[in-house]
């Protein structure tokens, strides 16, 4: 069920107390194989004590304590060095809000077998979004096709947060330019990954919107997925018109 082992899940979290438990639980319950580490920015809501406990009761779940609220992208490059240290050989990202459900899980491992990146996607067939509003999902769509279109990345969802990948695939030199910040390091990553001439596949994923706590989704965090993907556009054009450099 795991083919490429050991594998540890890097979930994010900001004020997700309430989320983290049920969450844990699943993940334990549907892929017992797989280590799980809750990388927490000093939640003002406790999230971390929560996850000091759930590590406390159980050896395979770990936390990583961050100082303060410091970004998607930033919670998730501290994870993987957490993770490559350690030498897991496949790293998973997914959500702490229960969007990502454990269960299926297994279907982005398995396809790791013939791929460096899966990418859980909500839009190919197959993929669903439960509870979001329509707002909500024409960002979601916009958002992919803009990258897609821009960066000719031959994805559907390419802001998903459900994801496994072959270590390899965070070279030294990914982790030290991916956009550490908001939840556009999951655009700047799966480009990386294309350009390097990386497996990238899809597999369909049933996205569940939160019933508990609210989304960090902010204007700030669109304005700058914007801003960088259209700057990240233009480069690569720049780069085709001169034939320099062939990344
Ligand atoms: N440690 C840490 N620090 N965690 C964070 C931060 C942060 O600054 N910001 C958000 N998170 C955590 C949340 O607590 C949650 O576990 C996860 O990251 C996703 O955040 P949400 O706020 O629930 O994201 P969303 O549901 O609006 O967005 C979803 O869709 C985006 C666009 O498709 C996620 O799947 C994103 O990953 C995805 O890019
Ligand atoms: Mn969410």
């Amino acid at each position: 069920m795991v083919p490429v082992a050991p594998a540890l899940v890097v979930i994010p979290t900001y004020n997700e107390a309430a989320n983290l438990p049920p969450l844990v639980e699943r993940l334990r319950r549907a892929v017992p194989e797989v280590d799980v580490l809750v990388v927490d920015d000093n939640s003002p809501d406790g999230t971390g004590r929560v996850a000091d406990r759930l590590a406390a009761a159980d050896p395979a779940v770990h936390v990583l304590h961050r100082p303060g609220k410091d970004g998607l992208g930033a919670a998730y490059l501290d994870g993987f060095r957490w993770g490559l240290e350690r030498s897991y050989r496949c790293l998973v990202q997914m959500d702490g809000d229960g969007s990502h459900l454990p269960e299926q899980l297994p279907r982005l491992l398995t396809a790791l077998d013939r791929a460096d990146l899966v990418i859980g996607s909500r839009w190919v067939p197959g993929g669903r979004i439960v509870h979001w509003p329509r707002r909500r999902q024409l960002l979601s769509r916009g958002g992919s096709g803009y990258s897609r279109l821009l960066l000719g990345l031959p994805l559907r969802d390419v802001t998903s947060g459900y994801r496994a990948l072959r270590r390899e695939v965070l070279t030294p030199g990914l982790m030290a330019d991916v956009a550490a910040r908001g939840y556009c390091f999951q655009v700047d990553l799966a480009h990386r990954a294309v350009r390097a001439g990386l497996r990238v596949t899809e597999v369909p994923i049933t996205f569940v919107e939160r019933t508990e706590g609210d989304s960090k989704m902010s204007r700030e965090i669109v304005a700058e997925a914007l801003w960088r993907v259209t700057a990240w556009g233009i480069a690569s054009r720049f780069r085709a018109l001169t034939g320099r450099g062939h990344t």
